[in-house]
């Protein structure tokens, strides 16, 4: 009688052992304690945002940094929109560091640019359709108002579209094609698109 009693006994606190919990066993069951189950919840999050951060090191919940990368992203290409004789526009992406000449050619804008580059014609010439834009320009040299004193059509805001270079406070630049250019530097040469 008593061994089997025994075995029933030491089997029932095998099984309440092993699903834990218990502090202690008696004959009328287990005493649990009742903050466990706390921890051990408290405890999951802890492993899951570890193995996060772990698998995806660049991975930010922070809407701060996710703004900055995209402001950098922003400077690399600046908006440039010309306007050609008839009135036509047209928006272009230009990286930093390219001019608008370079940046005409690449999109098909009929910017002639004789000389490609080298000052010595006035065919690039744009005129910058905002003040404060121009006024943003660093100032042009000798060379390019020489220049600029041949171009057809020139105002107070022209420029060459050779020597304007891009640059991020320089995003959202107008600039208008007038109807007509001077070529005397360079013979009728009309340079191929890059
Ligand atoms: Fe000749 Fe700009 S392309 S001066």
């Amino acid at each position: 009688m008593l061994l089997p009693r025994l075995l029933r006994v030491g089997a029932f606190m095998v099984k309440e052992l092993s699903r834990g919990g218990c502090t202690s066993i008696s004959r009328t069951g287990c005493t649990r304690q009742h903050w466990r189950p706390f921890i051990e919840l408290q405890s999951v999050p802890r492993v899951f945002q570890g193995s996060i951060f772990q698998k995806y090191p660049h991975f930010s919940t922070t809407a701060e940094n996710d703004a900055s990368h995209g402001s950098n992203k922003q400077k690399d290409m600046i908006n440039v929109t010309f306007v050609d004789k008839d009135g036509e526009e047209k928006n272009i992406k230009v990286p930093v560091g390219m001019s608008m000449l370079e940046a005409a050619h690449e999109n098909d804008i009929e910017l002639e640019g004789a000389c490609e580059g080298s000052l010595a014609c006035s065919t690039c010439h744009v005129i910058v359709m905002d003040m404060d834009y121009y006024n943003k320009l660093e100032d042009p040299t000798d060379e390019e108002n020489d220049m600029l004193d041949l171009a057809f059509g020139l105002t107070e805001t022209s420029r060459l579209g050779c020597q304007i270079v891009a640059s991020p406070e320089l995003d959202g630049i107008r600039l208008a094609i007038p109807a007509a250019t001077r070529n005397f530097a360079v013979d009728g040469y009309v340079p191929k698109p890059h």
